[in-house]
Parts: C-alpha cells; sequence; structure tokens
C-alpha cells in the first residue's frame, strides 16, 4: 500500500473519508460534504447508532452530487483528547473498513482538529502510520489467490494543513513500520525454515542498511565458554548461533559513548527438551524467539531512520529438541560468567540462552543500558493477559523511561518487583544456581528475571517478558492477527526520547 500527504481538498474519484466529533459535530470539509450531497451525511446519521465517538464508522456508497464512490465517516471524539495512537488506530480502522468494501483509493480529510494536542503535520503521519501497521499480511505460503481475502485498497492520501511536514514525519515512521514488519515476518515463519542459522542470514540483511553483522557459530561459543546457551542447543541437529547487531549512527562527541545494548531470546522453537511440553498448542512455541525478533527489526527500525544513537544488538538462537544427546534434568553446566547451574528443568531454557548473551555483552561492551526481551514465562500470561508485558529491573530511572515509552505509543509494560528474597529459590544446593524456583508455580516470572539478573553485573539492566505479547489471536486496529512486532514501537521511542538528544 502507498502512502501520500495533501493539501486539504476535495478528491474528483475514490473514496473519501471525513471526521466528525463528539455528538456528531461536523469539521468544516465534513460540513462541505454534506451541503453538496444535499444533506445526505445528516440523514445518514439520524438512522444510525454513530455518535462521533472514536471508533465509531459510518459508510455512505454513491452519494448523490459528489464525484467520490463512498463517504466514510469517522468518529473522533472530543478533539482535545485525541492522542498518537487514537490516530494510529483511526488509520487502521479505515484500512479494515476499506478493504472489506473493496475500495481501491481513499483521501483521508483531516481537518477541525481543533484543540488536539497532536500538531497537524503529526496527526497525518499517525494516521498513515497506522494504516500502514493495519495492512501487513504475512503471505509467504499462500499459493492460491482468495479473492474475498486480498485487501483492496492500494492508496491512501492523508490531507490536512501542512502536508509538506507530514510528508517529512512519515518517513521515520515508515522506517519503524519496516522494522515492525521484520519482526513479524520473522515470528510467524515456522521452524522448519526458521532456525537459528537461516535466521541469522536474515540478520545479514540488515547490512545493506549499515548494520555491522557478526555471527559467532558453536565452535566460537565454546571458546568463550557459553555453556548455558549450548546445553539448549545440544540436543538439535540445527547449529546454534549468536549474531551481534551493530548500528554506530552517534556523531560528534557522542560517537565514543558506549552503546546501548539490546539482548533478545532466540528459541526457534521450545519443544520444553526432556521435560517435554505437552502436545496441544505446542504450535506455538514457533514464536519462542520473538524476543531476538524484536531485538532485530529493532536494529532495523533505528538503522533504517539513521538514528543518533550507538546501539548493540544480541540475540541467542537455538533449538530445544529431545533427542538422544539432549540435555537431561539434572546435568550442570558452567556457563560464560563461570557460574555453574543446575538444569532441574529443561523446559526453562530461555534463562540459560540470556545467562551467556546477557553476560557477554555487558563483559564485551560494557553498555550505557542493557535491555532483553524474550517469551520467557508462560507465568506472565497469568500476571498481566495480553495488555502488558512484565517489566523487571535493577533501576528505577531505567524503569521509568521504559513504562513511558510504552505509554506514548500504546506498547504496555508493567513492573513487577524483585528482590533477595525471590532470588533465594534459585540457589541450588549442589551448584551456584538452578534454573527453576524452589516455590513451584508462584511468582514464576520473577524467579525468572531473578536469575536473569545473576548475569548483568552491575549494568543498568531491565527485563521485559514478552511471552503475552509476541503473538496475537485477533485483529486489532493496528496489529493484524500473528506475529505482532510488539516491542519495536516501544523501544524505537524509548531511544528516541532518552539517547538522541536534540
Ligand atoms: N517459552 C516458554 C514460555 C512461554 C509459555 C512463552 C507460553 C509463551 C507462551 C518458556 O521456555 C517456558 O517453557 N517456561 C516455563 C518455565 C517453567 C518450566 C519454570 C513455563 O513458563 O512454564
Ligand atoms: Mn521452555
Ligand atoms: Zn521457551
Amino acid at each position: 500500500m502507498k502512502f501520500a500527504f495533501s493539501e486539504i481538498s476535495l478528491p474528483k474519484r475514490g473514496s473519501l473519508a471525513v471526521p466528525v466529533y463528539a455528538d456528531n459535530s461536523f469539521s468544516p470539509m465534513t460540513k462541505e460534504v454534506d451541503d453538496l450531497t444535499g444533506g445526505v451525511l445528516s440523514r445518514a446519521l439520524e438512522t444510525s447508532r454513530f455518535k462521533g465517538k472514536k471508533g465509531d464508522l459510518l459508510e455512505i456508497l454513491a452519494p448523490n452530487g459528489l464525484d467520490v464512490s463512498r463517504v466514510v465517516l469517522f468518529g473522533m471524539g472530543e478533539s482535545e483528547k485525541i492522542g498518537q495512537t487514537d490516530l494510529e488506530d483511526l488509520g487502521g480502522r479505515l484500512v479494515q473498513k476499506l478493504n472489506s468494501s473493496g475500495a481501491r483509493n481513499v483521501t483521508v480529510i483531516l481537518d477541525g482538529l481543533g484543540e488536539c494536542a497532536v500538531k497537524d503535520s503529526d496527526a497525518a503521519a499517525f494516521v498513515a502510520f497506522g494504516a500502514k501497521l493495519a495492512a501487513y499480511r504475512f503471505t509467504r505460503y499462500k499459493t492460491e489467490d482468495d479473492p474475498a481475502a486480498e485487501p483492496s485498497l492500494v492508496r491512501m492520501t492523508v490531507a490536512c494543513k501542512t502536508s509538506a511536514g507530514a510528508r517529512k514525519t512519515f518517513i521515520d515512521l515508515e522506517a519503524v513500520a519496516e522494522g515492525v514488519f521484520m519482526t513479524r515476518d520473522l515470528v510467524s515463519e515456522p521452524a522448519n525454515t526458521l532456525h537459528p542459522e537461516t535466521f541469522a542470514e536474515r540478520c545479514k540483511e540488515l547490512t545493506d542498511l549499515g548494520v555491522e553483522v557478526e555471527i559467532l557459530d558453536e565452535d566460537k561459543m565454546r571458546r568463550l565458554g557459553m555453556g548455558a546457551l549450548l546445553g539448549v542447543g545440544q540436543g538439535s541437529v540445527r547449529e546454534s548461533q549468536m549474531v551481534i547487531m551493530r548500528w554506530n549512527g552517534a556523531s560528534g562527541k557522542k560517537s565514543a559513548r558506549k552503546p546501548i545494548a539490546f539482548v533478545g531470546k532466540g528459541v526457534c522453537f521450545d519443544t520444553g527438551g526432556i521435560s517435554l511440553k505437552p502436545g496441544p498448542g505446542m504450535e506455538e512455541m514457533k514464536w519462542d524467539m520473538g524476543g531476538a525478533g524484536t531485538v532485530t527489526g529493532l536494529m532495523k527500525a533505528l538503522a533504517g531512520r539513521k538514528a543518533k544513537v550507538n546501539v548493540v544488538g544480541v540475540i541467542g538462537l537455538v533449538e530445544n529438541m529431545p533427542d538422544g544427546n539432549a540435555q537431561r534434568p539434572g546435568d550442570i553446566v558452567t556457563a560464560m560468567s563461570g557460574t555453574t547451574i543446575e538444569i532441574l528443568n529443561t523446559d526453562a531454557e530461555g534463562r540459560l540462552v540470556l545467562a551467556d548473551a546477557l553476560y557477554y555483552t555487558q563483559d564485551r561492551f560494557e553498555p550505557e543500558i542493557m535491555i532483553d526481551l524474550a517469551t520467557l514465562t508462560g507465568a506472565i500470561i497469568i500476571s498481566l493477559g495480553h495488555e502488558n508485558a512484565g517489566l523487571f529491573s535493577n533501576d528505577d530511572a531505567l524503569a521509568d523511561k521504559i513504562y513511558q515509552a510504552g505509554t506514548r505509543v500504546g506498547e504496555g509494560v508493567w513492573r513487577l518487583p524483585m528482590s533477595d528474597k525471590y532470588a533465594e529459590q534459585v540457589k541450588s544446593p549442589i551448584a551456584d544456581l538452578q534454573n527453576i524456583g524452589t516455590g513451584g508455580r508462584g511468582a514464576g516470572s520473577i524467579v525468572a528475571a531473578e536469575f536473569l539478573k545473576k548475569f548483568v553485573g552491575d549494568t543498568p539492566w531491565a527485563h521485559i517478558d514478552i511471552a503475552g505479547m509476541a503473538w496475537s489471536k485477533k485483529d486489532t486496529p493496528t496489529v493484524p492477527k500473528g506475529g505482532t512486532g510488539y516491542g519495536v514501537r516501544l523501544l524505537d521511542r524509548f531511544v528516541r526520547d532518552n539517547y538522541e538528544g536534540k
């Protein structure tokens, strides 16, 4: 789908979308359209439940007195209450509506914003951004066209007062969307085609954008002593990999600054290993690489918009399989840090992968801050469902920055506590650590975070448990079902607001 921005005027063809504010009050352009059609809009509203609320949509086909094939009225609510995510959702809803009714081109008129806190050019860009996010589809494996499911919409023009500004703002947003799409593509890809080595190949594509990509194979990781990560992958016929992606976008004095680091769990398939998972639903574990997918998409977004920051992304890629050579419950492995870990459940594998990835990242890069993302625990879905990711941190200021960024872009996080009491649970009687807690199912997500904390040294660090967020079974306005790309927008915002200066 293509996007354009124009000055405010009525289109000669295609579809037209115009705003209606709270209690069905018309914007100047909506009023003009109503007059041109001899009051069709007003009459349509009289017989409808449409009230001009956010999310309300009403389609009027072949209106008399206009050249366009349809007019879609969209509710905006009260203009002073409109924020970024409302505008994105509007873009997404329009795409869904127009695709289902077979429109090809649409002009969205954004006038009458009045008291809206988002400036005009940004507002238009956010509508287009939401539309772009909504228009994503994962079609690689569809060999037959289903005409009914084919999206009809090919072009959206957003008309606003300051279209040049909107066009400029949209350039960066489009780069972010491309990052989100890379994450969605990776997360939706099945594990027979996306295993550690093919995932690493996909990362290599980022070199085109100026990202330096380095791949550690099993030999290199063995020499580095990454026994925790390698133990997880040892039952798989696929080689484990670690990928290091670096984007050095800072200039001037800042270019010498330490990087900020993102680390991702990349379990390309999680059967549970010898502690085998139950069969039903196991197909979902193809997206157990969601953390690595987000880190990769984030690198694409940051490089794509040439972010003025030095960033390193590190992902640990493995496949967790049962096998004659697989790791057993009771095995003891030695992590790169030298810490010994008793494996009491081979299904608690994400923390083992991250143990080495986190330790390696802080040891090699001494980052200013380090954030990991992982589909780490089923327990976080019990705690927070699919509305917020779990946030854990050893640094209040860092946690707060992540929370603020999440609120702004509508990718929520909610912080859970950490303390030495929880950390007690991962002490092993015969090794330094054990990979599951002693407290049964209680506080499983926190105990997992305490385990990770053992490998971050004194680096300001945050862990985001995205098990409830990486995949969605239902469509929302800007996120079609499947891989969501959660975290790319959140961390792009986090970087922009805190590390790029003015
Ligand atoms: N990948 C899973 C967590 C998960 C579960 C993600 C459901 C998404 C949906 C993780 O490797 C795992 O198996 N965790 C165990 C930990 C337990 C053995 C301590 C869990 O959550 O049950
Ligand atoms: Mn597991
Ligand atoms: Zn897992």
